[in-house]
């Protein structure tokens, strides 16, 4: 991989060279170091091609040659940040092709840093649009134990609470091996709920994670990769299909460098020159050995040894080294020579008077300083302005240049890793993040083209917590992160119509929850209607009843002149039954939709006519005594016998009653109302009785005079007569005083409609009581035995 990257750059400065566009007479020149990716190294090297001399000597110009352009490098961050830092103080434009690190951005510390791979904060920011495409809303994060893998890790998690993500589990991968780390990293990932791992490392350490993993059967997890794993063909291998396959993740731009390959498979150790590893490369492409006075040794000891011959066929090989149509990190790296060599050339084109410097002038392609010092332009930097300004479109179309921080435009693939024909896997580009596009069209994936783990076509889920429907709201889970919570029902009254709402909103006061407890619904009206079972029954019965009573009238009028109406004091018996009649009729204005007359009319109404009608009984109970005790020699009660005494007693005690009741209806009149307090799923229409205490008045004075009626009739019941009218007032006094009585807690314990009902029952059963224990007996008579 990284002997492409160097082919690269040498094919880079040799296409330059011959290009008699760019640079015309000019030569460019390399000098290759590799730092092994180790700091020092990387320093060294740098040393190296600053001072021109095989050992650094700080500070000294030693060199009598070509001046020093441009670096270009390091591959990683850790090496390109020291690198950075001594090139900033010389201020020699450096530019990276693999270097992410945040860091790198601060143009303070590193004034001539350059690159094209987009930073760490473009890294985090492309997980979590590939998190949030998929509503992965629960994720694990692995990263490799270094400085990279720590501060992106950091940058990740600011990233991931920005946008509402939790983290399950955040773990180290150790650089080093180590068994017991590794098993314990196996443990986390198995036992989790986390279905997506964000893994930021490099290969090298994700490998033996990887072998473990796959040794204990973990499956169905979609690991998430970045561009340092995302294309490493190592993990591609067979065995590690079933853990890995359907993972999928971010890489590098990919770039088809045109003439490359041809350019690869043109390297020979008989045609290239000034290439040192040639040979070894040769070793590694054939598998063979160069005849050379160490092998020649062993050549005549191991005769199943392969010599060199210079002959074979780079073109039969299929290698991914001579894949260039994937290159990306290649790809930048020939970029890089092209941004450099176009800097210089914007250099070397500048035309005396045009120039950017001091007084307009030009710098000197031939000796020019990597920054300029004036008197009074202190740091007129000179290949680092135009690197800085760089701008031209590439071999491949693409725009190249750097924005303020030495950054070029951000462009991401996004890859699948799917299981090729022969059981290996293959890195399959599914789309693109292109941050310097419009919103819209910024990301670009095809969801068709993706495969998941196990063959799976459906998206793969990993949330913590499933999301909770319209009707439930989210309730976090205690020292659990906000992803995990419970779907708790709203309670009744409270609804909410989005999913996953934190709260339940209030219905208003005429409304209330359905049962999906996702809408308010009008509460429904309730009354007695006539138009109900219940309202209807109780509306015929007492139509029935007023009839029945109304025939009996008609029968006691009828027959008046026989001896049974006569010896029962007709005209109490007319106004008694009249007064049934009308109990019974007002039962009707209890009935239907409490208006304003009818709440003010039916307690006073009901008041009254029953107070006359046991006035009437009370009349008819003392009547009786005063016939009977009269009948005696001497008594002195005969002078009540007649109709003053009955006629007044019923109107004394019912208009004390009419009074009462016109009391109640000026000082605190009736008036309906709208309940909406007693049932939460209702609203009542009901009369509210203005004065509680008026009506529990109206009522106590009933029931006295029921008591009083019973109490005289109760005394009266032995008179000595076969024909006992005041056994019969007993018997109705008792029923009604029982149905009254019973009437109190039935009234108090229900609600509503109900009330209204119980209070008719009352009325109903009192009143035929009355008809029943006193007429008919009578009617019995007149109609059956005359
Ligand atoms: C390159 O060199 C040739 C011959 O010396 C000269 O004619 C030509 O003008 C030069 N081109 C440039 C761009 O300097
Ligand atoms: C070093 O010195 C030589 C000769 O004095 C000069 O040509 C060369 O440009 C200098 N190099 C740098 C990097 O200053
Ligand atoms: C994994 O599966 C293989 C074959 O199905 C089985 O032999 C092995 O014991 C399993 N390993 C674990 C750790 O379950
Ligand atoms: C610019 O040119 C003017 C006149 O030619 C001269 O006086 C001045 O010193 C120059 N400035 C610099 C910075 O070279
Ligand atoms: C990214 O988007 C910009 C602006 O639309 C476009 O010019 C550029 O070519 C795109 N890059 C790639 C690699 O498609
Ligand atoms: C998406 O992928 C499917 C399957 O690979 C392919 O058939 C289709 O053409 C792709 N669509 C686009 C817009 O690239
Ligand atoms: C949810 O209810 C609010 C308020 O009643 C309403 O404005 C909104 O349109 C409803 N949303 C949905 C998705 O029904």
């Amino acid at each position: 991989r990284l002997y492409r990257w160097l082919q690269a750059m040498i094919f880079a400065i040799e296409e330059i060279n011959q290009n008699s566009k760019l640079l015309p007479n000019i030569t460019l020149g390399y000098e290759i170091y590799d730092s092994c990716f180790i700091v020092s190294r990387g320093l060294e090297a740098t040393m190296r091609l600053i001072i021109g001399k095989e050992e650094p000597f700080p500070n000294y110009n030693c060199t009598s040659r070509t001046p020093l352009a441009v670096i270009i490098g390091g591959a990683a961050s850790g090496t390109s940040i020291s690198m950075a830092r001594l090139l900033g103080v010389y201020n020699y434009p450096q530019i990276s092709y693999g270097a992410g690190a945040d860091i790198l951005n601060d143009r303070h510390q590193f004034p001539s840093f350059f690159r094209n791979v987009p930073d760490g904060n473009i890294r985090s920011r492309s997980i979590i649009k590939l998190l949030l495409h998929f509503g992965w809303t629960w994720t694990g994060i692995l990263a490799e134990d270094t400085d990279f893998g720590e501060l992106s890790t950091q940058s990740l998690r600011e990233e991931l609470s920005k946008a509402d993500i939790c983290i399950g589990f955040s773990e180290i991968i150790p650089i080093v091996y180590s068994t017991s780390k590794i098993n314990r990293l196996v443990e986390v990932i198995k036992k989790s709920s986390v279905n997506v791992i964000v893994i930021i490392s490099n290969e090298a350490y994700i490998i033996p994670l990887m072998e473990e993993v796959n040794q204990h059967n973990v499956t169905g997890k979609i690991w998430m990769t970045t561009e340092s794993t995302s294309t490493s063909i190592s993990l591609f291998s067979s065995h590690l299909v079933r853990t890995l396959a359907g993972a999928i993740g971010i890489a590098l731009h990919r770039g088809n460098i045109p003439g490359f390959r041809d350019f690869l498979l043109n390297l020979h150790p008989f045609k290239t020159h000034n290439n040192i590893y040639i040979e070894d490369y040769w070793k590694e492409l054939f598998g063979c050995t160069w005849p050379n006075q160490d092998t020649y040794q062993s050549v005549e000891t191991n005769v199943g040894i392969r010599l060199c011959r210079g002959t074979e066929e780079s073109t039969e090989l299929n290698i991914p080294f001579f894949d260039v149509s994937v290159s990306r990190f290649t790809n930048n790296v020939y970029n890089a020579v092209y941004t450099a060599a176009h800097a210089l050339h914007d250099l070397y084109t500048c035309s005396p008077g045009e120039g950017p410097f001091g007084n307009r002038t030009c710098a000197n392609i031939y000796y020019f300083e990597p920054w300029q010092v004036r008197k009074l332009y202190i740091t007129d930097l000179q290949l680092l302005h135009y690197v800085k300004n760089v701008h031209f479109i590439n071999k491949l179309g693409e725009e190249i240049y750097f924005d303020e921080k030495g950054n070029s435009p951000a462009v991401y693939d996004i890859v699948n890793w799917q299981v090729t024909t022969d059981g290996g896997l293959k890195c399959v580009e599914v789309g693109m993040i292109n941050f310097s596009a419009p919103p819209g069209k910024d990301f670009i994936i095809n969801n068709s083209a993706l495969t998941w783990n196990g063959g799976d076509t459906q998206i793969p889920r990993s949330v913590c917590s499933e999301s909770c429907p319209p009707g439930y709201r989210k309730a976090a889970r205690r020292w659990q992160p906000f992803c995990c919570f419970d779907c708790i029902r709203c309670s009744e009254g409270k609804i909410t119509n989005k999913t996953d709402s934190s709260d339940c909103m209030e219905c208003p006061y005429d409304h209330w929850s359905n049962d999906r407890r996702d809408k308010c619904v009008p509460k429904a009206i309730e009354f007695l209607s006539y138009k109900e079972p219940l309202g209807a029954v109780l509306a015929s019965v007492s139509t029935f009843c007023s009839l029945t009573s109304g025939i009996v009238l008609l029968a006691f009028i009828r027959h008046r002149d026989t001896p049974i109406v006569k010896a029962n004091n007709r005209e109490l018996s007319y106004l008694l039954l009249l007064a049934i009649v009308l109990c019974f009729l007002c039962c009707l204005i209890f009935i239907g939709q409490p208006l304003v007359v009818t709440c003010l009319l039916r307690q006073a109404a009901f008041g009254v006519i029953f107070a006359f009608s046991v006035s009437c009984v009370l009349a008819k109970t003392i009547v009786v005594v005063i016939a009977f005790k009269a009948t005696k020699p001497n008594s002195n009660l005969k002078k009540w016998v007649g109709h003053r005494l009955p006629n007044g007693i019923i109107f004394v005690c019912t208009i004390m009653q009419v009074i009462l009741c016109i009391a109640w209806l000026i000082s605190s009149p009736p008036f309906p109302e709208l309940n909406i307090k007693s049932q939460p799923r209702k609203i009542i229409i009901e009369c509210n009785e203005g004065s509680a205490v008026a009506f529990w008045c109206m009522l106590g004075y009933m029931g006295q005079l029921a008591i009083v009626s019973f109490m005289v009739a109760f005394l009266a019941r032995n008179l000595p007569e076969s024909f006992n009218e005041a056994r019969f007032i007993t018997f109705s006094m008792l029923v009604f005083v029982t149905v009254w009585l019973a009437f109190i807690p039935a009234y108090l314990s229900t609600k509503g409609k109900y009330m209204v009902a119980v209070e008719i029952f009352a009325i109903l059963a009192s009143s035929a009581g009355l008809l029943a224990c006193i007429f008919f007996p009578k009617c019995y008579i007149i109609f059956l035995k005359p």
